[in-house]
């Protein structure tokens, strides 16, 4: 059977940017900004990206449009020897589908609650904790999500994936405007926008540094075979090159206009930015909150808000749904249909502990983590930067960078070769291998981010 293709190079790159613009740029990268300094932390993290994530991405990229194979089989057909890399980065979809949808099910729930008008009850100080400790509730709601997820992937590459990419990435952009537009409007916001922007360089350290790494690099959703697979659906007459830039400009421009949609508001209704370093309390507590001192216009920014966070972390499940149905597709030759229905049951599953987590079964937890930071953990802070690191080595000493580099020149010039060759071989390696350090460090406890 022939393989599915996105129909041009528009609708793979808003497929692509779909995947790397989720929650981490909505809520992560706004606290991680206000955590560093604003401006000093927003030059190391462009910087970083253009360069480091580049790197990375047009790699992933490169090796399945190469290939024209997910994960595994990409690299079986590179290398048999390496096989086992396809392996280690397809692990990393499969444990990270299921919490992430999780949190799509709050995400279900809140727009839910918005739309249907109650959103001023999810202001209430214990609307959130009573929620996720029912054992019920939150897992219908992850339910819901997974199975809009699943409809999407069983339409198909073009009719699914790129269609809903093409309809949603668009309605996501004007919704960060028009949200981030109106929270300039109200009064004392330029306090809030001079504190994101105006870089402070005292906060300057290396913390800074491995926080931005880390963040880049779960922000555009590398080293879990996403990139490969929906590189396999890529056209070869195709720019690569260009392809990469704009999705890379996407997922920066999301993350820079997220803290400016957020920061401002949180600074007028309460006075300071400690609010914005609160983790996932951020987006179902306090931001509630600031709606609910909007007054009536809160409720309508309420719901377009979390309309945008929906379609942002539907593009990413959907994204990572493909990667694992795709490995299904190509090892066992089922149909699309088998494969989803397979993963659907495989996801709904693994899902019930990381809900549990927070409600009836939180005597599991280890280091203070619940079972939704322990998968977490797993996949971001360990297996994530070894697929990177072997990624590196395969590419830079085994393969050779030729081989992408071949690939990305098949149609159009690839303007950062030079600056490619030596990041592969010697600066992302060890830039990787600095993130894997250190995040172990920290999920020890040992170390603090
Ligand atoms: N890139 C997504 C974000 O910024 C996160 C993500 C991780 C998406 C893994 C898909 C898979 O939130």
């Amino acid at each position: 059977m022939e393989r599915s293709t996105f129909s041009s190079r528009i609708g793979f790159v808003l497929a692509a940017a779909g995947s790397a613009v989720g929650l981490g740029n909505i809520w992560r990268f706004p606290y991680l900004a206000a955590r560093y300094g604003g401006g000093v932390f927003l030059i190391v993290y462009v910087a970083l990206a253009l360069t480091f994530g580049f790197t990375l991405m047009i790699t992933e990229i490169a090796i399945g449009r190469k290939t024209g194979l997910s994960v595994v089989g990409a690299f079986r057909k590179l290398n048999a020897k390496w096989t086992f890399l396809g392996v280690l980065a397809a692990i990393v979809p499969i444990i990270i589908v299921p919490y992430y949808s999780v949190i799509g099910g709050w995400v279900t729930k809140y727009f839910a609650t918005y739309v249907s008008g109650a959103g001023m009850n999810a202001a209430d100080d214990l609307f959130f904790t009573d929620f996720i400790a029912n054992p019920y509730s939150p897992l219908f709601w992850t339910a819901i999500f997974i199975l809009i997820t699943f409809f999407v992937v069983a339409a198909g590459v073009k009719k699914g994936v790129e269609r809903v990419s093409k309809i949603l990435m668009p309605i996501l952009i004007i919704l960060t405007i028009g949200i981030t537009v109106y929270g300039m409007t109200l009064p004392g916001a330029s306090d809030g926008v001079a504190y994101y922007f105006i870089p402070d360089f005292s906060k300057f350290s290396p913390q800074l540094i491995l926080g931005a790494l880390g963040q880049m690099f779960y922000s555009m959703s590398l080293a879990m075979g996403i990139m490969i697979t929906y590189g396999s659906y890529m056209k070869k007459s195709d720019n690569l090159d260009k392809a990469v830039k704009q999705i890379e400009w996407f997922d920066t421009g999301i993350a820079i206009l997220a803290g400016l949609m957020i920061i401002p508001p949180i600074f007028v209704f309460s006075g300071t930015t400690d609010a914005v370093n609160a983790g996932p309390s951020l987006m179902f507590i306090t931001m509630p909150k600031v709606f609910h001192s909007m007054g009536n216009t809160g409720h309508i920014i309420g719901t377009l808000f979390f309309a945008l966070v929906l379609f942002a972390a539907l593009t990413s499940a959907i994204s990572l749904m493909e990667t694992v149905v795709s490995i299904f597709i190509d090892k066992f030759k089922f149909s699309r249909i088998k494969a989803c229905i397979i993963v659907l049951i495989m996801i709904l599953v693994l899902a019930v502990p990381s809900s549990l987590g927070f409600g009836i079964w939180s005597g599991a937890s280890i280091n203070g983590m619940t079972i939704l930071d322990m998968c977490d953990f797993a996949s971001n802070s360990v297996l994530m930067p070894i697929v990177a690191l072997l990624t590196c080595i395969f590419v830079g000493y085994i393969l050779k960078p030729e081989v992408i580099i071949g690939e990305v020149t098949l149609n159009g010039v690839f303007k950062r070769e030079k600056m490619y060759k030596v990041f592969i071989k010697y600066v992302a390696p060890i830039l990787v291998l600095f993130i894997l350090i250190s995040s172990v460090l920290e999920g020890l406890g040992l170390f603090n981010i």
